[in-house]
């Protein structure tokens, strides 16, 4: 039986990340923090069968759409067997990866095949030396070759991340943007969100309005209507593009009305908001119980105390952007 996740506000929760593992190759300075860290412990990261069993409650409470995040999941082992086994899994309509791109460009074809719709690789310059100063490694043609191997598998939308950051990829916008001129990509500037001890800029002139207005100096945009499983991008094309701009701007124009999401971070823990430290812990239901009844309301608590909106305004988020998993 099928049934809803309803949230206070009445949305509709049907969407749920899962960050399989807290580690990641590289060490991207706005995301990873500086000073060393504690990583998650090994005996408290969900197992595959764990992960199965959750998406399989999930699915039964009106959850369709998947994407498995970070850290970096290819990162972790085992992963494309456990994005085989949840292709298979009946009811979930859409299974998507976001991804660093420097792990997988020999794999891309296998991914396909594991049942795997869509990829979204972040990359945050176009420049490989500035690429290296962003991440820490010198990977930039890795992650060129996935993004060109996912274009020529068909694994269709490839959509490319980028996170706008003050003094270090502004100047690249154009750039990026221009990319989807002549490849069917999906190009999404996403707003920088204080998160985390991340080193990031305090505040910044990169936000959506000022890019739209740089776009348009380009060329014409075409606004795209949103359609099913849309994210929180406000979509556009320039006329005659192959692809696709996105804006995605948790900053400048917050989306929570149409918040759609939960997410499940690695050690068993369900976040309502991406942008609250509010969460709600399922490991004593999952491990200390055989049927699914505790976890399916604890599923529902975690939908209920999901707020109206996300308040940045001078506080930031403690958990590490690179446990969540964005
Ligand atoms: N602000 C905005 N986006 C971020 N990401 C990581 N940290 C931040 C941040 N502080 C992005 C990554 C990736 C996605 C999962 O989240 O670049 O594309």
């Amino acid at each position: 039986m099928t049934d809803t996740l309803t949230d206070s506000y009445h949305r509709t929760i049907d969407y749920l990340r899962i960050s399989v593992t807290d580690r990641c190759n590289l060490q991207c300075s706005y995301c990873v923090p500086s000073t060393p860290f504690a990583h998650m412990k090994h005996t408290d990261i969900l197992s595959y069968e764990e992960l199965l069993r959750l998406v399989r409650v999930g699915i039964s409470l009106g959850i369709r759409k998947v994407r498995l995040t970070g850290g970096e999941p290819f990162a972790r082992k085992g992963i494309i067997q456990f994005i085989r086994d949840l292709a298979a899994l009946e009811g979930l309509e859409d299974l998507a990866v976001t991804t660093n791109g420097t792990l997988i460009a020999d794999k891309i074809i296998e991914l396909k095949e594991a049942g795997l719709s869509r990829i979204n690789i972040s990359l945050d310059s176009l420049h490989p030396e500035k690429f290296a100063q962003i991440t820490g490694k010198d990977l930039f043609h890795e992650v060129k070759r996935s993004i060109d191997g996912a274009l020529e598998a068909g694994l269709s939308p490839v959509k490319i991340n980028t996170v706008l950051l003050d003094g270090i990829n502004g100047d690249e916008v154009e750039n990026f943007a221009r990319l989807t001129f002549d490849n069917p990509i999906h190009v999404r500037f996403i707003e920088y969100m204080p998160i985390g001890q991340g080193e990031g800029p305090a505040h910044s002139d990169l936000l959506a309005p000022a890019i739209i207005k740089r776009l348009e100096a380009i060329g014409p945009l075409v606004p795209i209507i949103r359609s099913a499983h849309d994210g929180p991008s406000q979509r556009f094309k320039f006329e005659g593009a192959q692809g696709e701009i996105g804006l995605i701007s948790p900053m400048s124009n917050h989306f929570c009305a149409t918040c759609n999401r939960l997410r499940l971070t690695a050690d068993g823990h369900l976040r309502p908001c991406l942008l609250s430290d509010a969460k709600v812990s399922l490991m004593e239901a999952l491990r200390g119980n055989p049927d699914d009844e505790a976890l399916t309301a604890l599923f529902r608590h975690a939908v209920s105390i999901k707020g109206q909106r996300h308040d940045l305004s001078g506080h930031a988020v403690q958990d590490m952007m690179c446990s969540i998993g964005g």
